[in-house]
Formats: C-alpha cells, sequence, structure tokens
C-alpha cells in the first residue's frame, strides 16, 4: 500500500486544498495542526486530524509510525510579513526552530521526502521580473528569511541525510475550493482579494489601495495572483518526482503573468456586480511594485499549468467560498 503523507498546517488555507486533493487522490492522509489559525476547515472524513505541536518531535514520530507516513508536505508555518517584522522571535520559533525539531523527527522515523511552502518573499526587492529560481534570494523580512533558513537546511540534510526536497516559492496564493466549501481565511486577513471581496459585501469597510505611485502600468502594484487549487497540484506532481527519487529543490509556483491592484478592484466589482469602496493611501513598507514569477521551471518539471488562475476565475472562486452569488458583468 503506498505510504500516507503526513501534512502539517493541513486546515490552514493551502494546506487544507493540498489534504484534500491528496485524499481525492486516493492517498491515505494524517493532518498535523495546532489550530492557531483559527477558523478550521471541514475536511473529507477519511482525513485524520491530529491536533498537536510540529515541535513535538515524539508526537511526530509516533504519527509517522502509526500512520506509516513516507512523506511530508510542510504547510504549517507563521505567513504574516508585517507581523514578522514586530515579533521574529515567533517567526523565528516557529517557522525555523520548530520545523527543524520537526525534520529531526522525520529523520529519527526515516521519512526521506519533503514537500516545503516557501515564498516569493526569499527574493526581498527583485531588481529582474519575471523571476527566475536563480535570482538573488534578499528577504527584507523575518518572513522571508525563515523560508530561506529552512531552504538551505533541507539542502544540508539532502546532502548529509538524503533527504529529497522541494521547497514550493508561491507567489500570490488566492482563488478557493470551486465547491465553495473550503476558503481563505486568516486571522487577521491582509490579503488584497478576500478584503476587496469583503468590502463589496459589506462584510468589511473599504479598502486601502496602498500607493497608486509605482512605475506600473496603472500605478498600482503587480502581483502573480495563483489558484490554491494549481498550488495543491503542482505539490501532488512535486510530491510525484520526490518518490521517484529526484531531488527537487526550489521551484516558483505562479503563472508568469501579473495583475495590478486595481485590476483586481475592477475584476472583484464586474464578479460581484457592485462597487468596490476604496481610498487611496500611502504606499505599505517593504512591497515591491512588481512580483511576478518565470514559472518556467514548474512548467517543464511537473508537466504542469495552471488551470484556474485566470483573474476572474479566481475571483469567482474566492466569492463562492464566502457564501455569496457570482453575477460576472462584462
Ligand atoms: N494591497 C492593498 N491594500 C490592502 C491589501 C493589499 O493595496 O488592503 C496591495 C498590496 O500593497 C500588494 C497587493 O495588494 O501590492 C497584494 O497584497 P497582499 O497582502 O495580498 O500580498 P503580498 O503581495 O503583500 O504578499 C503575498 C503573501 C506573502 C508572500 C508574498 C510574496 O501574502 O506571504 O506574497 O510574494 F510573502
Amino acid at each position: 500500500m503506498t505510504a500516507s503523507i503526513l501534512v502539517t498546517g493541513g486546515v490552514g488555507f493551502v494546506g487544507s486544498h493540498f489534504a484534500r486533493m491528496a485524499h481525492e487522490s486516493g492517498r491515505r492522509v494524517v493532518v498535523l495542526d495546532d489550530f492557531s489559525g483559527g477558523a478550521s476547515a471541514i475536511l473529507p472524513s477519511g482525513i485524520a486530524v491530529v491536533r498537536g505541536d510540529i515541535g513535538d518531535r515524539a508526537l511526530v514520530r509516533d504519527l509517522c509510525k502509526t500512520h506509516e507516513v513516507g512523506a511530508v508536505a510542510h504547510f504549517a508555518g507563521k505567513i504574516q510579513v508585517g507581523e514578522s517584522t514586530i515579533a521574529p522571535a515567533l517567526y523565528f520559533d516557529v517557522n525555523v526552530v520548530r520545523t527543524l525539531e520537526m525534520l529531526n523527527a522525520l529523520r529519527e522515523a526515516g521519512v526521506h521526502n519533503c514537500l516545503f511552502s516557501s515564498t516569493a518573499a526569499v527574493y526581498g526587492e527583485p531588481t529582474v521580473v519575471p523571476i527566475l529560481e536563480t535570482a538573488e534570494r534578499a528577504p527584507v523580512n523575518p518572513y522571508g528569511a525563515t523560508k530561506l533558513a529552512i531552504e538551505y537546511a533541507l539542502d544540508a540534510w539532502c546532502k548529509a541525510y538524503g533527504v529529497r526536497w522541494a521547497a514550493l516559492r508561491y507567489f500570490n496564493a488566492s482563488g478557493a475550493h470551486p465547491d465553495g466549501s473550503l476558503r481563505e481565511g486568516h486571522q487577521p486577513e491582509t490579503h488584497l482579494i478576500p478584503l476587496v471581496l469583503d468590502a463589496a459585501l459589506g462584510t468589511r469597510g473599504p479598502i486601502t489601495v496602498f500607493g497608486e505611485d509605482y512605475a506600473t502600468p496603472d500605478g498600482t502594484c503587480v502581483r502573480d495572483y495563483i489558484h490554491v487549487q494549481d498550488l495543491a497540484s503542482a505539490h501532488l506532481a512535486a510530491l510525484a518526482r520526490l518518490e521517484r527519487g529526484d531531488v527537487v529543490g526550489a521551484v516558483n509556483l505562479g503563472t508568469g503573468h501579473g495583475y495590478s491592484v486595481r485590476e483586481v478592484i475592477d475584476a472583484a466589482q464586474r464578479v460581484v456586480g457592485r462597487d468596490v469602496p476604496h481610498t487611496i493611501g500611502a504606499r505599505r513598507a517593504g512591497d515591491p511594485p512588481q512580483l511576478v514569477a518565470d514559472a518556467s521551471r514548474a512548467f517543464a518539471l511537473f508537466d504542469w499549468t495552471p488551470q484556474r488562475s485566470a483573474l476572474t476565475t479566481l475571483v469567482e472562486d474566492a466569492l463562492r467560498s464566502r457564501g455569496a452569488r457570482t453575477v460576472t458583468c462584462s
């Protein structure tokens, strides 16, 4: 029987979509999550969910043994860029110290395949866009630094202990499961698409556009939005490579196409059929003007292309997951 997959952070946004897709593809899945991210996802009943800490070495070892784990998909972690600058100790504790404890537990349990949730934040403020994996890594906040630290650890674990790894560097994870049953819900929410939709629905106040004086076509920041289902399918493809005995290393997960903040607002207005109340504010510290992936390595290595990452589809799926009807007007 195929070994099971330990999914840390499996009730969080990306982790829950991956856990469900892996389960639906016939894999056995066990989720380890401390439920610190707020609202927990409703996962299919065939997925075992264990509440606990990734830094609890004995627990991770036991789970690996009991569930015959052959691979980890490590999504658990702290993810707010702004918070990481005011609470770096928390970020280094969870994202580095506890993650290393988990990696040691996996080593003790003989688990050699590791998918790691990394980020475009490892690049900092890139000088060349689209960004290749080989671009300079120069994180400008503790969040990006902690993710890069684990990429270095995985490379060393690979050379010394034979761990096969893939660090998947997400650009702007967004969208939601098309059936509306899983959603993006961070506490607090700081991401553009959920904030824009909540503003349109009136469940939150107007959004502030952080700057419209950037050197971009309409003056607002450009980002590469990638649907969470596309992220999940790329993880499954990466896992197949690891299980075949390959070391994948770092791979960008994006579409190669960017949308501005204004384009996101316009798309939300069309999809919801209502205005998005917004004001123009100052730039947010640390926001690069453009972050767009060169995702050609992922396309070639995984024989994968994004299927649901067109902006309208992303916004429609995100809206449906918020319990609202889409009316998309042209
Ligand atoms: N934005 C606004 N107003 C808001 C929120 C966001 O104008 O209220 C703008 C931001 O300035 C940015 C864009 O919308 O230009 C997207 O912002 P998000 O906060 O949704 O996402 P970020 O691009 O800041 O960050 C995301 C992830 C990080 C990751 C980074 C790497 O949230 O975890 O991408 O690309 F590190």
